[in-house]
């Protein structure tokens, strides 16, 4: 059977993966931002898993004004990087995991998820920024990955109570998978951060932290926050980080005796126009 052994939450920055592609990772600026992923590449090094269900959100990038799934998992053998603004990185493709996404799709419809099957699909720097920083440049990146995209980007997103579900959902369909296969479940997005209007450039250091905390320690509860106090309280973006609360949801414990272990714990302002958050968590 399949098992989902840990997560990972990072910050997906279009601007550290131009930093990376560019050869500007040790300039002052961003050696404290890649110096916080330094243990997690190394963590990373031990415990590649068989497969990657990756949570992001999508820029304008597959989806359009014209088709906005609430979520849409990737089904396809292959994803071709694409992005906004500076272009498609130049990383390798991404492969897929048909069966695996397939089985999980299956499972998740089935327990009342309305997930979009998609079949064709790219993928953009919510995707790709966060296997950079985890995975560093490789020719090729180092197993498949299942992209699943949230609707972050245009109103209504999804509750954090419904994400956290899904997680749940994930995990148990995850786990009815009949090969023994290894997987890891990234949310990624966040943590703090406003792109447009009058409160563009907004970072809030109180909420990210307490975010954290709560994401490890009471991620039921923090599921409770409704979409408005995200908007309030972290900008117009920072509502990327439900997307944590779908991976924190497919973890084994909540809190107490079975809850995860953390392994890193990392936070940097500023980079680009966001904070950056990042948490990697173990299965006991
Ligand atoms: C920035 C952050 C994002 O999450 C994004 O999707 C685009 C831009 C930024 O910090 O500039
Ligand atoms: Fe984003």
């Amino acid at each position: 059977m399949a098992r989902i052994s840990a997560s990972v939450y990072t910050s997906h920055v279009p601007a550290i993966g131009a930093a990376l592609d560019l050869g500007k990772s040790g300039e002052p600026y961003w050696q404290p931002v890649f110096k916080g992923y330094e243990p997690s590449k190394e963590w990373m090094r031990t415990h590649t898993p068989d497969v990657v269900f990756l949570v992001y959100n999508d820029h304008a990038t597959a989806f359009s004004l014209d088709l906005i799934p609430t979520f849409a998992i990737g089904c396809a053998a292959e994803f071709q990087p694409a992005d906004e603004g500076w272009g498609p990185r130049p990383v390798p493709v991404v492969k897929g995991h048909p069966e695996l996404a397939a089985h999980i799709a299956q499972s998740v419809i089935q327990d009342d998820f309305d997930l979009t099957i998609v079949n064709k699909m790219d993928v953009d720097h919510g995707l790709t920024v966060p296997l950079s920083l985890m995975f560093g440049q490789p020719a090729a990146w180092p197993c498949p990955i299942i992209p699943f995209a949230v609707n972050v980007v245009q109103f209504p997103p999804p509750s954090g109570r419904r994400c956290f579900a899904l997680g749940q959902a994930i995990r148990k369909a995850v786990a009815a998978f009949d090969q023994p296969l290894n997987v890891q479940i990234w949310g990624t997005g966040g943590m703090s951060h406003q792109l447009q209007g009058p409160r563009a450039g907004l970072i809030n250091r109180d909420f990210d932290r307490d975010f954290l905390d709560r994401l490890i320690a009471d991620p039921e509860g923090l599921s409770h926050q409704p979409h408005i106090d995200y908007v309030r309280e972290a900008g117009s973006e920072g509502i990327e980080l439900v997307m944590w609360l779908i991976a924190r949801g497919a973890m084994a414990g909540n809190s107490g005796k079975d809850a995860p272990r953390v392994v890193h714990r990392f936070y940097h302002v500023p980079a680009s126009n966001t904070a950056v958050g990042h948490l990697i968590l173990e299965n006991t």
